[in-house]
């Protein structure tokens, strides 16, 4: 992850440097620097944490270079420190880096040889130091950068500033994103093109393995054989204002919020509102009919929105699913078969695991469906046919509202491959298409109770351990509530399906355990009041997150009920997102932490 800003100006770059990388801060927040060249000599700011802490440092010691180059770093080798913090910079250059140099230890290894030495203990160092070793041969820093890619392995976005060199800058990708803005006269290097919203809304992406020479007039872009290539100019609509928190304390707090509006408006996109069908705006190139299976990957709550969907690609179109995680997918040698449909889940559309899943599923013959909300991504341009969430910019590290818009396009999904395979009948499709609808509305019902679910969470926000339990799609709903609850209020939480209690986390279970229950009234509710019987035997106190009539008939006592509209079973999951994400917000606010910035965590993951 991390994330990159280059500018080649006409006026001091620092400030504007800082502000492209406030854009980018959803990759990684240890710690901060930027480098310009000040009358042609090299100099830099480098501050461990947030970027106000760079801000401080730049008010005390200004840098006012007409080129530079800036860092936000997601620590992969070595600590957050400043030290570590890029750029990285020897006598002749400084370097930015996004991603990792896989073979820097042996690299690193032949520089100290030749009597090289290191400050850092960063993989990026070495590319700055290789880099400098070739300057000194060749005197060129270009022909040395093109001499020194070739000796790097993994996964790397670059960005290079050179002494002496008023009009020059490289950029180079393998693997993580990078981007070129085009302005009147200046020209700019980004990581992706809201970094570089503000300055230009002119982009050429860089495809795998390209590098670039920037000049103030223009750009020429290589690719991995070093020949000159073209690369189209882009018009890109990131906006160029930075989202706000409007009302809310948190970009975390507006993003849940916000979610009867997008998946509302999600929804518009996939379903015809005059004939209540389902309209896919993209034509599939595929017959949903002839698959034999679908292959679904993705990370984090992405995977998890798969596990859901796996519930209902698997009952509405009777597809068989197959689902891993994109980490272990990747690797995994998986057999696909002939018929095949790899789909592919994620909201930043640059998750490394998930993209190089998608090249796996490629090269095996799959076609490639992508669920992404940033159209430009990656994973968008290399899928077959891509489905757009549209849940507008998400900034808060820990995803809400992306999640319910990858849910609510998965849904349509799994309806109009039912139609297609004439698993599901026209007046089931009509059904389902009117459940669908009407979550937006139980979505702001929810929302209604917010005060309740903030109450449940203060006392959760005094536990160290917390269990959730579901059954059928409430499973990978158990999973998400304690994958939200760890990564912003970091208390320890654990997701088993309900079934599953008996053999083993049953033993946990004392009256110190929370246990949260998610249970809408389905067909399995009456198999999940017997695991909650289970609880109530041994003592362990329980939330129930189901509708007040399903609470009253477990017959439970001193039950916690979080109250949920009545609503149909089928996408349930989507609604009950809701109080999953408020008990988590709330208990993390309870415990002070930094809710849009969790701890060791980053928005947008471009490393293995
Ligand atoms: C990170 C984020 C998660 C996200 C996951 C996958 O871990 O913190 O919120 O679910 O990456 O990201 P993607 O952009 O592929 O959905």
């Amino acid at each position: 992850m991390c994330g990159i800003v280059g500018i080649l100006g006409t006026t001091p770059v620092a400030s504007l440097i800082v502000d492209g990388l406030k854009r980018l801060e959803y990759r990684g927040y240890d710690s901060a620097g930027v480098a310009t060249l000040e009358r042609g000599r090299l100099d830099r700011r480098r501050a461990e944490g947030k970027l106000r802490n760079l801000e401080a440092r730049l008010r005390e010691q200004p840098l006012d270079g007409l080129i530079g180059i800036g860092h936000t770093r997601w620590a992969t080798h070595g600590r957050p420190s400043e030290r570590n913090a890029h750029p990285h910079a020897t006598d002749k250059l400084a370097v930015v880096h996004n991603g990792i140099i896989e073979n820097f230890r042996e690299l690193r290894e032949s520089l100290q040889a030749d009597g090289l030495r290191f400050e850092s203990e960063t993989d990026t160092e070495v590319v700055a130091q290789y880099v400098t070793r070739e300057m000194r041969r060749t005197n060129d820093p270009v022909a040395a950068v093109a001499a020194s890619l070739a000796q790097f392995r993994g996964a790397f976005a670059l960005a290079f500033l050179f002494d002496g060199e008023e009009d020059l800058m490289i950029g180079a990708r393998r693997g993580a994103p990078l981007a070129v803005g085009w302005g009147e006269g200046e020209m700019y290097l980004g990581s992706d093109a809201l970094a570089l919203a503000p300055f230009t809304d002119t982009i050429t992406y860089l495809e795998d393995g390209d590098w670039v020479v920037l000049r103030h007039g223009g750009a020429e872009f290589r690719d991995q054989n070093n020949a000159v290539v073209q690369r189209p100019k882009q018009k890109t609509s990131a906006g160029a204002f930075l989202v706000d928190k409007g009302a809310h304390r948190h970009f975390m707090a507006k993003e849940i919020h916000e979610q009867p509006e997008v998946v509302g408006r999600t929804l518009a996109h996939y379903i015809d509102m005059a004939t209540g069908r389902v309209r896919l705006p993209f034509e599939v190139p595929f017959d949903w009919s002839d698959l034999d299976r679908l292959t679904v990957s993705a990370c984090g709550t992405a995977y998890i929105a798969g596990l859901v969907a796996k519930y209902w690609f698997e009952r509405f179109a009777r597809l068989p699913v197959e689902i891993d995680v994109a980490s272990e997918f990747r690797y995994r040698e998986a057999p696909l078969p002939r018929k095949g449909l790899a789909l592919f889940i994620s909201q930043s559309g640059e998750t490394a695991d998930t993209l190089a899943g998608l090249r796996y599923a490629k090269e095996n013959g799959q076609k490639i469906l992508s669920v992404v909300n940033v159209p430009t991504s990656s994973i968008a341009r290399e899928s077959d046919v891509v489905a757009p969430t549209l849940a507008g910019p998400e900034i808060g590290v820990a995803s809400t509202k992306a999640f319910t818009c990858q849910l609510t396009v998965l849904a349509c999904l799994a309806v109009a491959a039912g139609l297609a395979r004439g698993t599901l009948s026209e007046s089931e499709g009509l059904r389902l298409v009117t459940e669908l609808i009407a979550v937006p509305g139980l979505m702001a019902e929810t929302l209604k109770h917010e005060h309740e679910v903030e109450q449940v969470a203060r006392d959760l926000s005094k536990v160290s351990d917390v269990l959730y339990l579901g059954r059928g799609s409430s499973f990978p709903m158990a999973l998400e509530g304690a994958l939200k609850l760890k990564e912003i209020s970091y208390i320890h939480a654990e997701a088993y399906a309900a079934g599953e209690l008996k053999h083993g986390p049953i033993a946990l279970i004392d009256e110190t355990m929370p246990v949260i229950v998610i249970a809408p009234r389905d067909a399995l509710y009456e198999k999940t009041v017997s695991n909650m019987q289970e609880v109530a035997a041994r003592g362990g106190r329980i939330v129930l997150i189901s509708d007040a009539h399903a609470a009253a008939e477990s017959g439970l006592d001193g039950l916690e009920n979080v109250v949920m509209p009545p609503m149909g079973a089928d996408f349930a999951p989507i609604v009950y997102a809701v109080p999953i994400q408020l008990l988590a917000y709330w208990a993390a606010v309870a415990l002070g932490k930094d809710v849009d910035q969790p701890r060791n965590l980053a928005k947008s993951v471009t490393v293995e």
